[in-house]
């Protein structure tokens, strides 16, 4: 086994002292020995915060206890369940490797780094977190609170986006970790990187590592890590067209190769850039679906804002009162209180149905945790 010089030496030893006095990150995953626990934690994780994903783990968990629960579920029940997570191609893969599991490897989840790796939505970092916490493998995970932590301890100003700098930190990442026990180590740096060492506001004051970390002393902990690249984000505008005879709603199912692929929308109409809902009414697309036949807009919601990595997508819905309509290409009419059964981006999408006016005086944000809850039932 190749010899630690001594800061990798007091990196691994200060992190495991601080995990051990000092971490009290408590999570159901934690200590957790069945793969697929991790696994489907892993995944959830890949896609939110802890404090979010704890809901979505327990539903999971509750729902699905094992893989061949998961594996047998209706695609849409678990699109329901992962609904508000985004990135919907993640919850695609979470499906299409349970059935692998299940079907070809007869229920027994993997046990070597290489073919847990090869599950459909598993990168290298998920890879390592399972395979060192189910199976004590000795893989370093590697992420972006990976790479802010090694080059605030290390003082390295190699981009972490660049080629290089991904080699760099890899490399290093798995010299400090501690083959003897992989998992506690990987889990115990996650948690300073995400509780101590965070990207804003890191707590070095009482930070134990602050004595020997090269951007505390040099005062560069605000510098590092560096990046070369900044992502550049496409806006774009969607209106949603609540169109319906009485109690029932126009709605499809995404297919095209865009986000939300598999999720349910309404009628919607999109725009490069903000229009109003009267200059959307004299639009083509707007022509093409509501025709000549005489109708009223009766409300419009404010714009709600998605954040996802690459676009940023405002949304407002507008319901429509027609006096005639009978079919829409492409779309099915779904009674009202069918509505909460679908998965949708959004929770909040098919409540601007229920009450109409919810947007205006009560933000959907604020509902009670219960009332989502409901909407999870299997019945
Ligand atoms: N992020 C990804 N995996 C995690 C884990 N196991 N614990 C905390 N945060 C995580």
């Amino acid at each position: 086994m190749q010899e630690l010089n001594t800061q990798n030496k007091l990196f691994r030893k200060k992190l495991l002292y601080w995990n051990r006095q000092y971490n009290k990150r408590q999570m159901p995953w934690k200590g957790e020995k069945d793969p697929y626990k991790i696994w489907l934690s892993e995944i959830i994780l890949q896609q939110t915060r802890v404090d979010q994903g704890l809901a979505y783990y327990h539903r999971f968990v509750d729902t699905f206890p094992t893989i061949n629960a998961l594996a047998k579920a209706p695609e849409t029940i678990v699109y329901k369940l992962w609904e508000g997570l985004g990135y919907y191609s993640r919850c695609k893969n979470l499906i299409a490797t349970a059935k692998y599991i299940d079907k070809t490897l007869k229920g027994k989840f993997p046990s070597s780094y290489e073919e847990i790796l090869a599950l459909k939505g598993v990168g290298p970092y998920t890879a390592a977190a399972i395979g060192s916490f189910a199976f004590d493998l000795p893989h370093a995970v590697v992420d972006g609170n990976v790479f802010r932590v090694l080059s605030r301890f290390f003082g390295i100003e190699t981009p972490i986006d660049s080629t290089e700098g991904k080699k760099i930190f890899t490399q290093l990442a798995n010299e400090l970790l501690d083959k003897k026990q992989p998992g506690k180590y990987n889990q115990a740096l996650m948690d300073f990187g995400a509780t101590i060492c965070k990207p804003q506001l890191p707590l070095c004051e009482t930070c134990v590592l602050k004595s020997n970390c090269s951007a505390y002393l040099n005062e560069t902990v605000s510098k590092l890590p560096i990046k070369e690249k900044k992502i550049t984000k496409t806006t774009r505008w969607f209106f949603y067209l609540l169109i319906g005879p009485d109690n029932a709603y126009f709605l499809r199912k995404r297919n095209d190769k865009d986000i939300w692929q598999n999720l349910y929308e309404f009628v919607l109409i999109e725009s490069p850039k903000k229009i109003t809902p009267g200059k959307l009414a004299t639009t083509e697309a707007f022509k093409k679906i509501v025709g000549t036949a005489p109708f009223t807009i009766t409300t419009v919601s404010r714009s709600y804002k998605q954040l996802l990595s690459h676009q940023t997508i405002h949304s407002q819905f507008i319901h429509i009162k027609m006096k005639k309509l009978t079919k829409l290409q492409g779309y099915k009419l779904v009674a009202e209180k069918a509505l909460s059964r679908y998965p949708f981006s959004k929770k909040y999408h098919w409540l601007f149905i229920r009450n109409k006016t919810i947007n205006r005086r009560h933000p959907v944000e604020n509902l009670s945790p219960d009332f989502n809850k409901k909407n999870v039932s299997l019945s």
